[in-house]
């Protein structure tokens, strides 16, 4: 094994780590007690490991090529890992039938049920609030169901307003009653068009100052295609201070993006029109590690500056306080993250998918 240490690459490095992967795949199954799964994987893992040892050859690499060569060695010890704990797994209900004499036991647990893994989206949202999170941003949630005056009035989105047309649609029916939704008059629930809702509810339960970010579906009329679905999600972000400014926003998008797509990311405002801030803005992004879409503007999200009037609707006085308020899809995020194509397979539930992440 790796006798020329100095002229040890990458690519022989991953040739190296596939030997050590397809030997450990084609000896665990041969382990019949704890005692030899422990020595096989104390072979590659252990402190005289093979795995270990190519961990010592890194500081010999080329310097550009150590980071990726730490890659494949977690990338490989990750993939061991369940491997392991499955021959545990094996070694134990084997033994246990033994004991039980051969005769099986219904009332024992199924040691081959497959863990599952998170759902893509979760990966991205619980990724974007745990970088929220060092801005100071804490997680707010709501119901699903909402009604009209959280989802639009109170967002100056009056029911007579333009923007409402390609939103309030998913209207529940007149009887309908949910209890764990607090109404604020006479008005129907619908499914929330988007999770700015939260904005309001937020500032009612909490006053201020208040800097929440609030991920959730929403749910619109769409046709569904590769890039639309009727049922998404968004996370909406709220700041509400004394001297909260647009280079507060501009920051803290420079910061999130950045965080997510490389630190080459520049982020600019575009002027666009939403009714709850004033100004608005739609957000570009671009960044030199995006693959084919490297240095290119891509738009992915709205925000703006918190009209005063969806303070004062909230009991705020905008005179005293300002806020910067966003709206980010998750799975526009996670496809760019992905290099997913079709917005579907999100929800198609085929595990060939679902395993990739
Ligand atoms: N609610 C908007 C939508 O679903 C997104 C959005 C835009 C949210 C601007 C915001 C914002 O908080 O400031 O299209």
């Amino acid at each position: 094994m790796f006798s020329n240490l100095g002229y040890f690459t990458v690519l022989e490095m991953e040739k190296e780590i596939n030997e050590i992967l397809e030997n450990f795949q084609k000896r665990l199954p041969s382990a019949n007690t704890k005692a030899e799964v422990a020595q096989i994987s104390a072979e590659i893992t252990g402190p005289n490991g093979s795995l270990t040892a190519l961990m010592k050859v890194i500081p010999t690499l080329d310097k550009a090529e150590r980071p990726a060569a730490g890659k494949l060695i977690n990338q490989a010890k990750r993939r061991i890992e369940p491997m392991i704990a499955e021959a545990y797994a094996r070694i134990e209900s084997a033994q246990m039938s033994a004991a039980l004499g051969q005769k099986p036991d219904i009332s024992m647990p199924n040691f081959d049920i497959p863990r599952g893994t998170l759902h893509p989206l979760t990966l991205t949202i619980r990724r974007i609030a745990s970088i929220l999170k060092k801005a100071g941003f804490t997680v707010a949630e709501a119901s699903d169901m909402e009604t009209e005056w959280f989802c639009f009035d109170a967002l100056n989105t009056p029911s007579d307003h333009p923007a409402r047309d390609a939103q309030d649609t998913l209207f529940m029916p007149k009887e309908a009653k949910f209890s764990n939704v607090s109404k604020h008059s006479d008005e129907l629930y619908l499914l929330r068009s988007h999770t700015s809702s939260v904005q309001i509810r937020a500032m009612l339960a909490e006053g201020v100052p208040l800097k929440i970010i609030a991920p959730g579906r929403a749910f619109r009329r769409d046709t569904v295609d590769a890039t639309h679905s009727a049922n998404f999600h968004q996370i909406e972000g709220l700041y509400v201070d004394k001297n909260v400014r647009l280079t507060d926003l501009k920051a803290t998008l420079d910061f999130l993006f950045r965080s997510l797509f490389g630190g080459s990311v520049k982020t600019r405002l575009r002027p666009s029109f939403f009714p709850f801030t004033e100004p608005s803005f739609e957000v570009d992004f671009m960044s030199a590690d995006m693959g084919k879409l490297s240095n290119k503007w891509i738009e992915i999200m709205g925000c703006g500056m918190v009209d005063p009037k969806v303070l004062e609707n909230v009991g705020i006085d905008a005179e005293k306080y300002s806020g910067f308020a966003f709206g980010l899809g998750v799975e526009r995020v996670a496809m760019l993250e992905h290099s997913i194509d079709d917005i579907r397979h999100f929800y198609a539930n085929d595990v060939r998918f679902l395993r990739q992440f």
